[in-house]
């Protein structure tokens, strides 16, 4: 492929600059500063490097997003800041939130170009666990507890009629409240249906007060990326999505 393209696809600038980062001797080749901004590279064997720091090559971009409370899981929208706005400085052409977290829901949220990975994660075959820390009105009771590990009756139906019951999911209880004095769980759930957990607690006479995802799958949000902030996936974190 063309040195410029390759470049440009790491979001290094814009044709334009990397024609002018060129000229000035910022890129090499091997080691050797390039010629032309559209000289032809191997971009799986040539060693690429920008101001001396070697690029590795990648066809997609992963970024997790730890999405604040706002701002919509979309692409575009007339009226409020999506979670594309937030990736400030990079090429977002392409790229899609993987799935959707409600506009008052804060937390994980992988961002990518690489539509089949968003295929099979959120394929309801597959069964990804995504794990929320729900803020809820009231404590639950163990009978609700064991309700909500079993399946509920959210209000869905299948083809023929009957009710279809949300898969068995995983309750955990947090020791402490927050800080407006709300019990706290964690729930595991195995589907992505409409506001899903929002129903779920709904099902068994509760309320959702604050509700942050916290992991899809392998990939965790962790403690050290603050709301609003958003990084690019490790490649151990990409290869153990794709597994
Ligand atoms: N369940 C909900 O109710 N809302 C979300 O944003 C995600 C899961």
């Amino acid at each position: 492929m063309r040195l410029d393209k390759f470049l440009s696809e790491q979001n290094i600038g814009t044709r334009k600059q990397i024609k002018e980062y060129v000229k000035n001797g910022r890129c090499a080749v091997n080691g050797i500063p390039a010629s032309k901004a559209d000289m032809h590279i191997d971009e799986n064997s040539d060693e690429i490097a920008f101001d001396g720091i070697v690029l590795s090559y990648s066809k997609y971009h992963y970024y997790l997003l730890n999405k604040p409370v706002g701002v919509v899981s979309a692409t575009r929208d007339g009226r409020n800041e999506t979670v594309l706005d937030l990736l400030s400085g990079e090429n977002v052409k392409g790229l899609s939130p993987c799935g959707r977290l409600d506009i008052d829901t804060e937390g994980l949220l992988l961002i990518t170009d690489d539509g089949d990975l968003i295929h099979r994660l959120l394929s309801p075959k597959k069964h990804v666990d995504k794990v929320y820390e729900v803020h809820i009105r009231q404590a639950l009771l163990p009978a609700d507890i064991e309700k909500l590990e079993k399946g509920v009756n959210i209000g869905d139906k299948k083809d023929d009629g009957s009710i279809d019951y949300t898969l068995p999911a995983k309750v955990e209880l947090c020791d402490d409240k927050d800080e407006e004095g709300y019990p706290v769980i964690f729930l595991t759930i195995h589907e992505g249906r409409f506001h899903q957990v929002k129903r779920m607690l709904e099902a068994v006479g509760n309320e959702v007060m604050f509700l942050r995802r916290i992991s899809m799958g392998s990939l965790e949000l962790g403690d050290d990326l603050p709301v609003g902030d958003y990084r690019p996936l490790t490649e151990e974190e990409i290869n153990e999505l794709k597994k």
